[in-house]
């Protein structure tokens, strides 16, 4: 089991924010990822879809032999991660919005979160939001139509940028000094972010803390890879490949994306 690869799942090719992370913390382990793209995107479906989609992903990279499961989509892990720890035997890692360090860390007392409508509904997100935002104030804000565009390849597009913008300015009227990316397409979007953003507005984005979580719960339940030599990346789509790899170019990836049923 610790030669296992550690399976990865998103609506699409936004979890991949998170899978370069793990794989910079984790080099020596093996990687089955799995965009659901011919289901994206899951932030506007209802809980019950989004927990099914997720079951169907669980099976199939169960069905693969992975030995842990990082949701890599705030939408799934707000809305299924609490059943599918319930259904089944693996560990999950799961990631969610940020909120807690920049409540902690906010000089100003403003904070702006962007994320999916799924997110921002569900109840684990909306205790958390009431939970943190008693003595500051939270701007949420749903990223509507940025998730298409992040799949379309367009992100270095005007369109994509005026949107992005239209919900961003509402927060800097409001003093925000961190804004939290809720959703793992966003991160992709962080030069576009950048140009918006005025200096002093941190960009909070937990990959580097879901990777640090997958290596101490490998660690503890002794799963880490025992093999440094074999390990091998595979990623599946079960919609054309041309978007996962057109950003797995920019990580040095090619010929490893397939197409599957799932
Ligand atoms: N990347 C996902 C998230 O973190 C899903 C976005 C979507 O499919 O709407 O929420």
């Amino acid at each position: 089991m610790n030669n296992g690869p550690i399976g990865i799942f998103d609506s699409g090719v936004g979890g991949l924010t998170v899978w370069k992370e793990v794989h910079n913390l984790l080099p020596q382990e093996s990687y089955i990822y799995l965009a659901d793209s011919k289901n994206a995107p899951y932030g506007d479906k209802s809980t019950p879809e989004i927990i099914s989609l997720s079951k169907k992903n669980v099976d199939f990279l169960i069905s693969k032999g992975c030995k842990l499961i990082v949701v890599a989509c705030n939408t799934a892990t707000t809305n299924a991660i609490k059943l599918l720890r319930q259904t089944y035997e693996i560990p999950f890692i799961g990631i969610e919005p940020a909120i807690k360090p920049a409540a902690l860390k906010t000089s100003t007392g403003s904070v702006g979160v962007l994320a999916t409508k799924g997110t921002l509904a569900s109840s684990l997100f909306q205790k958390t939001s009431k939970d943190y935002g008693k003595e500051i104030h939270i701007l949420e804000k749903e990223g509507k139509g940025l998730v298409p565009l992040i799949e379309a390849g367009l992100i270095d597009r005007k369109e994509t940028e005026e949107l992005l913008n239209s919900y961003i300015q509402p927060m800097l009227k409001a003093n925000i000094d961190s804004l939290v990316l809720g959703c793992t397409h966003y991160p992709l979007l962080i030069p576009l972010l950048r140009k918006i953003l005025p200096e002093n507005v941190e960009i909070i984005d937990c990959g580097r803390a879901v990777a640090k979580q997958t290596k101490a719960v490998l660690k503890n339940k002794n799963l880490l890879s025992k093999n440094s030599k074999e390990h091998f990346l595979e990623f599946y789509t079960n919609s054309d490949k041309e978007a996962l790899e057109y950003f797995l170019k920019n990580y040095g990836i090619q010929n490893s994306v397939f197409t599957s049923v799932f």
